[in-house]
């Protein structure tokens, strides 16, 4: 086999997706295109420097497919199919109805079903099953995501010799929210399989830490839990970042500084240009977001000759009803603000319901004059970085919520809480009516927090903790090459 095809890999990557779909082209053929989201991004450095292999779900509804592992791009991919069945049980039902809202402060209600649950099981059993056929001896696995909590216990049943890594990358809920889950106590234990369990923030390490020792009964001190086998797993915070370099570059290139310039002159020329960019999700708190705007609009503090409003919303999870109720809702509102308050040629809001390449959001980000990001809850949110790494010439200004992630790290943003429109309003002209030297300030500090904390320095300590950690195996993994 050749270096990049290995038939055991020495680093293993398991997240529910592989970062390529599974697309079927009009003639028939199969081919593969790169999937969105800010994991892909965040792997892909450290998976090329160990030649590692990513073990994933490939897209569609067919467990039958053509599964065989092949490379892609210089990427040895491991698909893991799903039938039709377990697309709506596992992952448009456990994994988005019942985990994702019950993570996100139950912005929305979660469903507790039993047969999701028993679909949550067998397929987190397929990809655990997966991982131990491809890691070589005492090979590194590193498993991502609520999709996959109960994979480190199940690979560390078929194959001890492993080190495993698990990385949340949405929150981590306080006990009382957890609490709910009828299958609370399985899902901590299958976390336990790990030797180094990863969260974004340390309160969400600490809520993990308090749920082991009230739930399952182990003894704990600070982020080490201490399992009777003598075993000891690490809690911690790594909080994810983004390429900033990779941005950095693109924002520079003469194409998105000229793409850039054409979307503020395709807008009308407005004097402020007001941006939002998010997963088409009820916990971005795009409804609010958009409320405020139009509230400064109709209460005569902007006008749309002033000020234009660009929403881009990614489609996502569009089978789960709590999305498609949420469409209904931004598509209503939208039309009403924009029915209300626009004029010809001059709509409130530019509503985008589509994804777009990297380059087009470069320069989408260098047109903003305010980017605003105002989530209920969020992991990170990555978007916010992505508008900081771009802004070269330290200008421009973000709105953040409290509740995202980001807000840790990025201080210096207009920080706002998400459920108070009064406050979100009053932000978003602060923002707009700041010194052109205030801002500066603020963006070249956050620029530094970027440049410093990128996607790459992430997983390396990531990887170098979850070295650290185990006194029992000799193979480290090798860091991504810098560029
Ligand atoms: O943020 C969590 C996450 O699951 C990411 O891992 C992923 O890129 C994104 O949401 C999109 O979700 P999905 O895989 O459900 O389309």
């Amino acid at each position: 086999m050749s270096q990049n095809n290995p038939a055991r890999a020495e680093l293993v990557i398991v997240a529910n997706r592989l970062p390529v779909d599974r697309v079927v082209e009009p003639d028939g053929t199969v081919g593969w295109r790169r999937s969105p989201g800010g994991l892909v991004a965040a792997i892909e450095p450290v998976m090329r420097a160990n030649h590692g292999a990513w073990i994933g779900w490939p897209g569609g509804a067919d467990a039958q497919a053509d599964l065989e592992p092949f490379v892609e791009d210089g990427l040895w991919l491991v698909p893991v199919g799903l039938s039709a069945r377990e697309v709506e049980e596992f992952y448009e039902g456990f994994s988005n109805a019942t985990l994702w809202p019950l993570y996100h402060d139950v912005v929305a209600t979660p469903e507790f079903h039993r047969e999701w649950w028993d679909a949550y099981v067998t397929v987190n059993r397929r990809f655990a099953e997966r991982a131990a056929e491809v890691a070589a001896e005492g090979a590194t696995v590193w498993v991502h995501d609520y999709q996959m909590q109960l994979v480190p216990a199940m690979l560390r049943e078929l194959r001890p010799d492993l080190r495993i890594g698990f990385f949340l990358h949405i929150p981590f809920p306080p006990a009382e929210l957890f609490s709910q889950l009828p299958w609370r106590r399985q899902i901590l234990e299958g976390l336990l399989g790990a030797d180094l369990v990863g969260f974004q923030l340390p309160g969400a390490a600490q809520n993990f830490v308090r749920l082991v020792r009230q739930r399952v009964g182990h003894k704990t001190h600070r982020d080490s839990v201490y399992l009777p086998d003598g075993r000891v797993v690490q809690a911690g915070a790594f909080p994810i970042s983004i390429d900033t370099a990779g941005f950095e570059e693109l924002a520079a290139t003469p194409e998105v500084v000229r793409r850039a310039a054409e979307i503020r002159q395709q807008l009308g020329n407005p004097r402020r240009i007001l941006l939002g960019v998010d997963r088409l999700d009820y916990t971005k708190g795009i409804y609010a977001r958009l409320r405020a705007f139009g509230e400064l609009l109709s209460d005569g503090i902007l006008d749309v000759e002033d000020a234009v409003f660009v929403q881009v919303a990614t489609p996502s999870r569009e089978r789960v009803d709590q999305y498609r109720i949420l469409r209904d809702d931004i598509d209503r509102l939208v039309g009403r603000i924009n029915g209300d308050l626009g004029r010809i040629g001059r709509p409130a809001i530019s509503y985008l319901h589509s994804s777009y390449p990297r380059e087009e959001m470069a320069a989408l980000y260098l047109a903003a004059d305010i980017m605003v990001v105002t989530p209920l809850r969020d992991g990170m949110n990555l978007v916010a970085k992505e508008y900081v790494a771009c802004r070269l010439g330290d200008d421009g200004a973000l709105v953040l919520s409290e509740f995202a992630g980001a807000a840790d790290e990025l201080k210096q943003a207009f920080l706002i809480n998400p459920y108070d429109i009064n406050g979100m309003k009053a932000a978003i002209i602060g923002a707009m009516e700041a010194e052109p030297k205030d801002l500066a300030k603020r963006m070249r500090a956050m620029r530094k927090t970027v440049a410093e904390h990128d996607v790459t320095a992430w997983a390396d300590r990531f990887l170098a903790a979850l070295s650290a950690d185990l006194r029992t195996h000799g193979k480290t993994v090798r860091p991504a090459k810098r560029s």
